[in-house]
Parts: C-alpha cells; structure tokens; sequence
C-alpha cells in the first residue's frame, strides 16, 4: 500500500467510527490531556484501533482521538502525540496530521511542553510560537513526496499563521492572561540539554526548547493548514539560572497551568 492509501484507510475508518467533519485539529501536549473532556458531544477512539496509528508510550499521554464540538467548532483534538525519541520514524510521527488534513482539517492548534531559554520567561508562561528551528537533524518530508498533500520543497517563511498569532495574542489580552511570544527549537531529546547547548539555542535565536511540535508543524504546513503553536514553559532550560530540568517538574507544572491554557484555547476557538 502506498502512502496515500495509508492515509486514506485511517481516514475512512475513523470518519466512520466517529462519525465527524473536523475543522480545526488540535494536538495536546505533555499536562494538556484534560482539554479534551471539554469537548461535547465527544467520541473517541484509541490510537491502537486505528489502522496505521503508531501507539504512545509515554506517561501523561493518554493516546485517543476525541473529536466533537468546542465553542462552537468542529474540532478533533490527539490526546497524546507520537515524538521520535519514542524511536518511531518520523513518517508515523506525523502520519496524524495527513489523516487530519484528510479528515477536512484546515486549522491545527499544536500545544507543547518546553523548557525555557530566553532569559526573562519562568515556569508556568505560555509562550505563542512565532516560528521554530528544527534541530531535530532531520525532515518527516525526506522521501518521496506525497503529491496530492503538497509541494516538493514547501516553504516555511510563514509556518505559523499571522492571524491566528493575532488572534491568540487579542483572547490573552481580553483574559488578561499574560502571554511571551518567540522561537521554538524542536530537538530530538530525550536527554534534556547541556548547558552549552541550551547557551548555543539563546545565541541562534532560539526563546524555548522542547522535543515535539516542529515535525507535525512542517507536514501541516505542507499540507496547507493554517498553524498557531503555543508552548507551555513548565521549566528554565539546563544552566538557566543553574537549573537542571527532570520529567516530573514538566508534568507538575504543565498541570498547574492546565487551567490558564484551556481557558486561552477555549477562547481562540471561540474567535476562529
Ligand atoms: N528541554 C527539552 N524539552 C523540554 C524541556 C526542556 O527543558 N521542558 C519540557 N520539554
């Protein structure tokens, strides 16, 4: 079976099962799970069950698809996201967001747990992405590129929309919930980085650090959708203010501001 048809054949099988014309996508990251029981009407269905899905590992990633309607919006939202440090090919990384775009979605909200490095941000910022760095060595478009999802050599100059940037930014204020904006640096961890790495990401322009977002970002771009990212900063970088991060604090403090984020997305559903 070609690429294509793998597509195709995830599709099918979860428009059927979950009976939806998504528009908007969204990806909930490390601590962000809890999103998705806001949504009504939900149906769900386990990664495993879904022919081509790879399966997640990680603790705090629950791996289901829950599709239904939030704010108004058709939405289906990947509780739990597949990262290549798991050792998945970067192919199965991203194959969500083709099944996505074949689904009809258009929109896709990506949310992430990242480390911070401008100097400035603390734990418990969120941060709208305005652009990234892929560090990650390598590209999920390598290989022989699927024509009917999009261009040989796509560009990035504006991967993350302007107007959903705006947007984000508008709801924030109107929450008043303090927002940073910059760069994300997708890496493939999973060891968290050296102080001269993270030193090295502040030099080249980099704001945060984390290891998902920027392959999932590339193939929806590629695929024509419109992105807004947004990082949850649950920790300063390795040597920021002599700090060394561990998974727990991601967790905990991803928990701590579940509640700001879901009402910042909540409200930038409601205004796209
Ligand atoms: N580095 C890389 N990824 C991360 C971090 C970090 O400090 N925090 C959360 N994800």
């Amino acid at each position: 079976m070609d690429k294509m048809e793998r597509y195709k054949k995830a599709a099918n099988f979860i428009e059927e099962r979950l009976n939806t014309q998504p528009a908007v996508g969204m990806i909930l990251g490390s601590g962000l799970g809890q999103m998705a029981e806001y949504i009504e009407g939900k149906r769900v269905i386990d990664y495993s069950d879904i022919p081509g899905f790879p399966v997640s590992t990680v603790e705090g990633h629950a791996g289901r698809l829950v599709a239904g309607e939030l704010m108004g919006q058709r939405i289906i939202a990947m509780q739990g996201r597949f990262h290549y440090y798991e050792g998945y090919p970067m192919e199965q990384v991203v194959f969500p967001v083709r099944v996505m775009r074949l689904l009809g979605v258009k929109r896709l909200i990506v949310t992430n747990a990242a480390g911070g490095v401008k100097k400035g941000f603390k734990p418990g910022d969120l941060m709208v992405i305005t652009d990234h760095i892929n560090l990650m060595g390598y590209n999920p478009l390598i290989g022989t590129n699927v024509d009917e999802m999009g261009e040989r050599f796509p560009g990035m100059t504006k991967a993350y929309d302007r107007d959903l940037i705006d947007t984000a930014l508008g709801c924030a204020k109107g929450l008043e919930i303090e927002v940073r904006q910059g760069v994300y640096c997708g890496v493939t961890g999973p060891s968290f980085e050296t102080p001269a790495e993270i030193r090295m990401l502040g030099i080249i322009g980099g704001d945060a650090v984390g290891m998902s977002t920027v392959p999932e970002v590339i193939t929806a771009v590629h695929c024509g959708m419109k992105v807004l990212g947004i990082s949850c900063i649950t920790n300063m970088a390795a040597g920021v203010l002599h700090h060394a991060p561990n998974h727990k604090e991601v967790l905990e403090v991803g928990k701590r501001v579940q509640e700001k984020f879901i009402l910042l997305l909540k409200e930038i559903l409601r205004e796209i």
